[in-house]
């Protein structure tokens, strides 16, 4: 398989991507073809039968029709689109039925991240990782608008939908970090809506999935939550040196009063910060937008408990 990028895609990564771009291509060269030769012949001919003073007072000639000519160009076009809509349907299926022996990722699509679920417990946010050479079957929904799963590298875009679930699939034929992308319209920040897809391994997917399944192990609280602070972009939002963000940083805030959008002031403790986490539009700081999805559902109360704790030991000014 040609493994190079080209003009119109990063080097094709996944099974599917080879068919993928043999019929974009042909597809292309084809329409490129006909388009010269149709614009090349309608331009020759406007110039060769022109109305000249030589001719303009000749009468106009009788053309009979060619029975040959017309089906030709009814049934080679035919023939030609026929052909592509037998390759292109079987790419569909071959994309659309997932490997029996495929593993299975959940995916969530909400504003403006993606989340991932492995089935071995381990969770990521805007960061898929996968083994490669082994088929991973992506089961996949939103928790609002949709949203689109879209990995250039593999040839794979698919909705992602609230309230059903989508399915795609992958196999990855090269270990290496590939761009993901949410490929429809979901509001204010969907060009921000972007991650990572790490494909590892075997033996790598293997000590990834042991540390990330129990990501907390071997640290103090303190410790996890700054992990976590990254692992779950959190600092996507929040700065921690004080420098103010989407959302407000974290530095120095904890055991402080924050004023609130609605004039209010709220101190700073334990339980306004997972409060925030889990409601975020509960009690939004003044200056800012109530713009933070909510962590119901993604973290755990172990997880939050390191979070306050990594937050209260930015409190120290
Ligand atoms: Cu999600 Cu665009």
């Amino acid at each position: 398989m040609d493994t190079s990028a080209t003009f119109w895609l990063p080097p094709p990564s996944s099974t599917v991507a080879g068919e993928t771009d043999g019929l974009f291509y042909a597809i292309f060269y084809i329409t490129t073809f006909f388009f010269l030769l149709i614009v090349g012949l309608a331009t020759y001919f406007t110039i060769k039968y022109r109305r000249t003073e030589a001719n303009a007072n000749e009468p106009m000639e009788v053309v009979h029709s060619s029975h040959l000519l017309e089906a030709a160009w009814i049934l080679i076009p035919l023939g030609i689109v026929m052909v592509l809509f037998v390759l292109g349907f079987k790419g569909y299926l071959r994309q659309s039925i997932v490997p029996a022996e495929a593993a299975q990722v959940k995916v969530t699509g909400q504003k403006w991240f993606w989340s991932f679920d492995y089935p071995e417990g381990a969770s990521t946010v805007n960061e898929l990782v996968a083994p490669v050479g082994r088929p991973i079957k992506l089961l996949m929904s939103s928790k609002d608008v949709i949203h689109s799963f879209y990995v250039p590298a593999f040839r794979i875009k698919k909705d992602v939908l609230p309230n059903r679930y989508g399915i795609g699939w992958f196999e990855a034929t090269n270990t290496g970090v590939y761009d993901l992308f949410c490929a429809e319209y979901c509001g204010s920040k969907h060009s921000q809506m972007i991650g990572k897809v790490r494909i590892l391994s075997e033996q790598d997917y293997k000590t990834w999935l042991e540390d990330a399944s129990d990501p907390g192990k071997g640290l103090t609280p303190v410790e996890f939550g700054a992990k976590l602070f990254q692992m779950k972009a959190c600092n996507t939002c929040h700065t921690i040196d004080g420098t103010a963000s989407n959302g407000p940083s974290m530095k120095g805030v904890f055991g402080h009063e924050a004023a609130l959008a609605n004039g209010s002031k709220v101190l700073v403790d334990e339980n306004y910060i997972r409060e925030s986490i889990l409601v975020p539009a509960a009690k939004v700081v003044a200056g800012y937008q109530p713009i933070m999805p909510t962590f119901q559902g993604i973290l755990k109360d172990k997880e939050i408990d390191a979070l306050v704790a990594y937050i209260q030991s930015l409190g120290a000014k």
